[in-house]
């Protein structure tokens, strides 16, 4: 490898140009360096090589912004041109989008496309038939046990996922009909995606790790016409009876008026026999004794943009989860476009995106955007460290993943992982030395890492590097994608410029933002377009460098982060006070070595009750059974009282600080109804 000095390499580019009409400022890039493979201590600057960065997408920082400023001046032009680039039934109207993101200026509405008649499922499939890839593999499926594994071509895929769809039309699922997918990643998951695309379904898949009253509450919400599951997965060693919790579900639903018409259930094989299974004649259906005798040709029903192609529930910081809603058009235009450019997507490129299709990223980044590419996607049905800590790097080595996307929870051993050429990092901020063990030892020093900032409601990458285009630093996010403008505000909501930090808000509408919460456009309005007039707010606190590159720090509302997994600490809480032995609870999140963040539990108790490890095992319980595995606390702490403002306000800052044992950090306290709480709540950490 060639030492070049960075000075040989350093290029200044053009800094902070202004756009006209207020538009914004466009990214700062400052010093530019193309170097071979070399990480500089010095500047904290990691460049990709000469090589990757000539035969990438975005070649360099110039690209980057003559792209980045089209998107900005001419968003209309700069996205139907991407646009044009798919299947259109019909085009979209004179203009190509609407917004309004100013709740003072009337009802927050955006549109993209609007008037075009498409089709995501064609997209994915057929487009890629018709343009010679019927024969190349679409899907390799990994079971969790290392010898069970499958893969289907694209028109392999297609044929399932129009059986399916033919099978859903015969059950009387129509356009714009809701379909609740609880699945483990089979390939039955994204086949079911896209059948209901293909009809004009509305999918809601919710995540196979959360619980029967869980998901009661999306069942009651959404009213699916039909539930689609399958018997058992395994999971490591672990055998998780699914089926049992589906009908815990179904049975309490239709005590409270809901009745599902079916339950399709697929027969797991690998983790659970038939005659194994609970079963419900006349509602529940074995997939593979119907699903197989349908057709293998099924017409799409063409859709406008803005029709509904999924809602996706995620935790908020107060109340019930929110049914995040995503439309057609834009969603199809930005998923693809994110995928190619921030993973530097080449036909020959094998991906593996280690997220559930549970959570938005198997939405967006396993199923949707990889297959608008017509690449070749790995899905994995078990967990990281089964049978051992190797599992993934296998799984790299097998089928030879060029393109690698996980969230910072993984470990490393001997495999060679040579095959990789990017690396992937989503859903909690990654400090810089997981950063550089990413880069050093899982990409040998040689592949570019995208840390890729986003959320369920923005549909796709929104800050993230693109590889090869510009010197990284180990922690950032970088700079935003085409069409996005990310700005930070102070309490305010005043924009800041500059080196900066507050909070991250975004102006103006993007393709793949989501269009309004499930049947809550107040709520939709209330969260995220309320707390600073003009923007939508993110939640999440950001710092700007001098050079313009992006910091993300953490959420700045109740929301915790668990292993990428977002729950709201009132949820949380609900489910401890439901606890009849619980009076109050208060929940925050604290940095966790593996999670990112864990779960921080105070509880107070029912006058008279004492506190014992069989009460604290009976607490963690209930959250288990009420929300799910993930979501159980890694701490319960005792409170006799909380740390309350005079007028009742639980304050959680403190609560923070104690569960973090920052003692010395703990502000001010004099305004606390009675500050001797926070005494007693230390002293009772340690014992
Ligand atoms: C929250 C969104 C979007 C995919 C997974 C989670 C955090 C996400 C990053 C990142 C720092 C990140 C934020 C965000 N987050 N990506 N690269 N760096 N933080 O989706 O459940 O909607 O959670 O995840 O706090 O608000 P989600």
């Amino acid at each position: 490898r060639k030492n070049l000095s960075t000075t040989d390499h350093l290029r200044h580019v053009e800094s902070m140009s202004t756009l006209p009409s207020g538009a914004g400022k466009i990214p700062k890039l400052n010093a530019v360096i193309l170097g071979e493979s070399l990480a500089s201590e010095e500047d904290d600057l990691v460049f990709s090589s000469h090589d990757f960065s000539q035969k990438a997408h975005v070649p360099s920082p110039e690209k980057y912004l003559e792209m980045y400023k089209r998107s900005i001046e001419d968003p209309g032009g700069f996205w139907s041109d991407i646009a044009s680039e798919f299947y259109w039934k019909e085009k979209w109207g004179e203009q190509v989008y609407s917004e309004n993101l100013d709740v003072t200026k009337g009802n927050v509405k955006i549109e993209w496309f609007k008037g075009g008649i498409t089709n995501i499922c064609y997209n994915c499939l057929d487009k890629n038939i018709e343009s010679g890839n019927g024969d190349k593999v679409a899907l390799h499926w990994e079971g969790n046990e290392p010898d069970v594994d499958g893969s289907l071509t694209y028109t392999q895929l297609l044929e399932r996922v129009c059986q399916l769809a033919n099978f859903m039309k015969e059950n009387g699922v129509r356009k714009g009909d809701t379909v609740i997918i609880y699945l483990p990643m089979l390939m039955e998951l994204p086949i079911t995606m896209l059948a209901c695309a293909r009809i004009g379904a509305v999918h809601s898949v919710v995540f196979a790790g959360y619980s029967a009253e869980s998901l009661l509450q999306r069942i009651m919400d959404c009213k699916p016409k039909i539930v689609v599951t399958c018997n058992a997965v395994k999971r490591g060693k672990k055998v998780l009876n699914l089926k049992e919790i589906v009908d815990a579900a179904l049975s309490e639903s239709s005590q409270n008026g809901i009745s599902v018409g079916s339950c399709l259930t697929y027969e797991n094989e690998s983790a659970m026999k038939k005659e194994d299974t609970n079963w419900q004649n006349g509602r529940d259906i074995w997939w593979q004794d119907v699903v197989p005798k349908c057709s293998t040709m099924c017409d799409v029903a063409w859709v406008d943009a803005e029709d509904p192609l999924f809602l996706l529930y995620t935790s908020g910081s107060t109340g019930k989860p929110k049914g995040v809603v995503h439309t057609t058009g834009g969603y199809m235009i930005y998923t693809a476009t994110t995928f190619k450019y921030a993973f530097d997507y080449k036909e020959s490129d094998i991906y593996w995106c280690t997220a559930d299709c549970g959570w938005i990223t198997g939405h967006s980044y396993v199923t949707y955007g990889p297959l608008l590419n017509g690449a070749t996607v790995v899905l994995y049905e078990g967990v990281p460290n089964y049978p051992d800590s190797g599992r993934c790097w296998e799984i790299v080595d097998k089928y030879k993943v060029t393109l690698f996307y996980t969230a910072p929870t993984l470990y490393v051993t001997r495999y060679s992982r040579k095959s990789l050429r990017v690396l992937g990092s989503v859903g909690e901020p990654i400090n810089p030395s997981a950063w550089r063990w990413f880069f050093n030892v899982v990409g040998d020093s040689r592949c570019p890492i995208s840390d890729t900032w986003w959320q369920t409601e923005t549909g796709g990458f929104m800050i993230t590097p693109l590889p090869g285009a510009w010197p990284q630093k180990p922690g950032s996010a970088t700079y935003p994608f085409f069409g996005v403008r990310p700005v930070i505000v102070d309490e305010k909501g005043k924009e800041i410029e500059g080196e900066c930090s507050g909070y991250l808000c975004v102006k103006k509408s993007w393709p793949g933002a989501f269009r309004t919460l499930y049947k809550d456009h107040e709520r939709y309005e209330t969260t995220y377009f309320s707390a600073f007039p003009g923007y939508y707010f993110s939640g999440d606190g950001c710092s700007r460098d001098k050079h313009g590159y992006h910091w993300l720090t953490g959420r700045v509302d109740d929301v915790i982060n668990v292993s990428g997994h977002r729950i709201g600490t009132a949820e949380v809480e609900s489910a401890l006070v439901s606890h009849p032995q619980c009076a109050e609870a208060a929940v925050v999140g604290v940095e966790h070595e593996v999670k990112g963040q864990g779960i921080y539990a105070f509880v107070t108790l029912v006058d008279g009750v004492p506190y014992s490890e069989d009460l604290r095992e009976s607490l963690v319980l209930v959250v288990r059974n009420q929300i799910g595995a993930f979501a159980a606390p890694d701490r319960i702490h005792w409170a006799p009282s909380l740390p309350k403002t005079r007028s009742g306000k639980i304050m959680r800052r403190i609560l923070r600080k104690i569960a973090s044992r920052q003692l010395d950090e703990l502000g001010d306290i004099s305004t606390l109804a009675d500050p001797s709480v926070v005494h007693q709540l230390i002293t009772l950490a340690d014992s």
